[in-house]
């Protein structure tokens, strides 16, 4: 049995209630047996007396001698039965069977029947348990005098039948009704943690930077003290990343000013050398700041945007205006570096809601790579639609291969390695775009080649 299993609150519920059934089911027979047993052989006690009656009736005196007088037909009657064997006797006051049985079970002993007097009692007979009901006959007002006994008997295999059936039948609904509480108790708690269910599918559909409050609304009571700790437990996380990307913000801040620095007195020493080596050296010393001062720009962009989670306020914005003016604005660097950007809108207006100068740190990250690893083209496009505004921007160099498009998302990850850059531009690409609700990809571009990177943005 897994943990699991072993855990289920819909298990728990019915063995519990299943064991607290079974003692409580057992009673329940025990009462149903005794009470069906009662009754049945009150009521065929009677019968038993009737019997006995009757034979009674048939008892004569003639001339001082005791005898019965039993017609074929009620001899018949008085034995003849489809499942009990009914016995018989008559014994007169000088103690002599008279009639039936000679070997009648015994009367309780200190028994002592009164003239008159009828009593019922237990007995066994040829092994097998009896009833026999006696009958002290008086024999006041005949020639002969004293009492003759009238015994009659029958073994119990009808009363014992009818009472297995009688305790069945109380028995049996009881067993269904418990049956239909395990049936009732396993859906009900089904149907009971649907909000439970519900609740995981909203947690498991979430971003891995979403740490807002779970909403309470619709959720069962008893779940609340749960929420409250998870929100009060996501709480603190957010705190916690709020504080560690504002250290990191403010190291990249620190590292920035000296950096610089070094970079400027390196290229300084470097326009005043003479030893070749030194030159050398020199110019190593500044390509590695440089390098580092972009780096330390990549933290602390994204350092920003991290921050930037709970302050964030979207306003309507026109995809189309935003990226025309990026556009504009890296046109210069492109063509020094002999790349050509062309900028096209397709499909109707292209409103969404973002903030614009996470918008524009986004698309710069984009065309950044483009011109960093693409070809000699790239071209950026606004397509406006009824499900939202995408962006796109294509390149024509090698493209990235399939198996590792998701896996350039990752900070620092990075395909090549010489041409400088940190791994974190696509991060922040990815980061800002999830601020914005928006989807990236990464596909191969137009006829199989190049990049084409689109980001996905809601409807507006
Ligand atoms: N347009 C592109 N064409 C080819 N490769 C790209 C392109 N854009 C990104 N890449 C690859 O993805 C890696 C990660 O990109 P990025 O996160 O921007 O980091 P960086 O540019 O600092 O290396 C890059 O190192 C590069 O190998
Ligand atoms: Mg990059």
């Amino acid at each position: 049995m897994n943990r699991e299993k072993r855990q289920s609150l819909r298990r728990q519920l019915i063995i519990r209630m299943l064991a607290m059934m079974l003692p409580l089911f057992i009673l329940l027979w025990a009462i149903a047996y005794f009470s069906s047993q009662y009754f049945i052989n009150a009521a065929f006690d009677r019968s038993l007396m009737r019997r006995t009656f009757a034979l009674a009736d048939r008892v004569e005196v003639l001339h001082g001698r005791v005898q019965v007088d039993l017609p074929v037909a009620a001899r018949e009657l008085l034995v003849f039965d489809q499942e009990d064997l009914l016995f018989h006797s008559i014994t007169g006051p000088d103690g002599r069977v008279i009639e039936g049985e000679r070997d009648m079970p015994r009367l309780p002993a200190r028994k002592l029947l009164k003239p008159g007097q009828l009593i019922v009692y237990d007995g066994v007979k040829d092994g097998a348990k009896v009833r026999v009901a006696a009958f002290a006959l008086s024999l006041k007002g005949t020639s002969a005098s004293g009492a003759a006994l009238v015994q009659v008997g029958e073994t119990l295999t009808r009363r014992s039948v009818l009472a297995g059936r009688a305790t069945l039948a109380i028995v049996i609904p009881m067993l269904l009704m418990t049956l239909t509480a395990a049936v009732a108790i396993a859906f009900g708690v089904g149907r009971g943690l649907e909000p439970v269910s519900r609740l995981r599918d909203r947690l498991s559909a979430r971003q891995a930077f979403d740490l807002s409050p779970v909403p309470l609304e619709g959720t069962p009571a008893e779940l609340r003290p749960f929420l409250d700790e998870i929100n009060s437990l996501l709480q603190r996380l957010s705190e916690a990343v709020e504080a560690q990307s504002r250290f990191v913000a403010d190291a990249a801040h620190q590292l920035r000013t000296p950096i610089a620095g070094i970079r400027t007195q390196a290229e300084a020493a470097l326009a005043s050398a003479r030893h070749e080596d030194a030159q050398h050296a020199l110019a190593r010393i500044a390509r590695s700041t440089q390098t580092m001062g972009d780096l330390v720009q990549k933290l602390l962009v994204l350092a920003r945007v991290d921050a930037a989670e709970n302050t964030l306020r979207l306003i309507r914005l026109d995809g189309a205006e935003v990226m025309r003016a990026v556009a504009r604005e890296w046109a210069p660097q492109a063509l020094a570096k002999g790349v050509e950007i062309g900028f096209e809108t397709k499909g109707g207006e292209a409103w969404l809601r973002g903030d614009a100068q996470l918008l524009r740190e986004m698309l710069a990250n984009l065309i950044d790579n483009a011109l960093r690893y693409g070809g000699a083209r790239i071209t950026l496009t606004v397509c406006g639609s009824e499900q939202g505004v995408t962006w796109l921007v294509a390149d024509n160099g090698p493209g990235i291969p399939e198996q590792q498009r998701t896996a350039v998302f990752a900070p620092f990850y990075r395909l090549s390695a010489g041409v400088g850059g940190a791994g974190l531009g696509l991060t922040i690409v990815q980061r800002i775009a999830h601020l914005h609700g928006a989807a990236v990809s990464l596909e191969a571009g137009e006829g199989g080649t190049g990049l084409l990177a689109s980001v996905k943005f809601p409807p507006a």
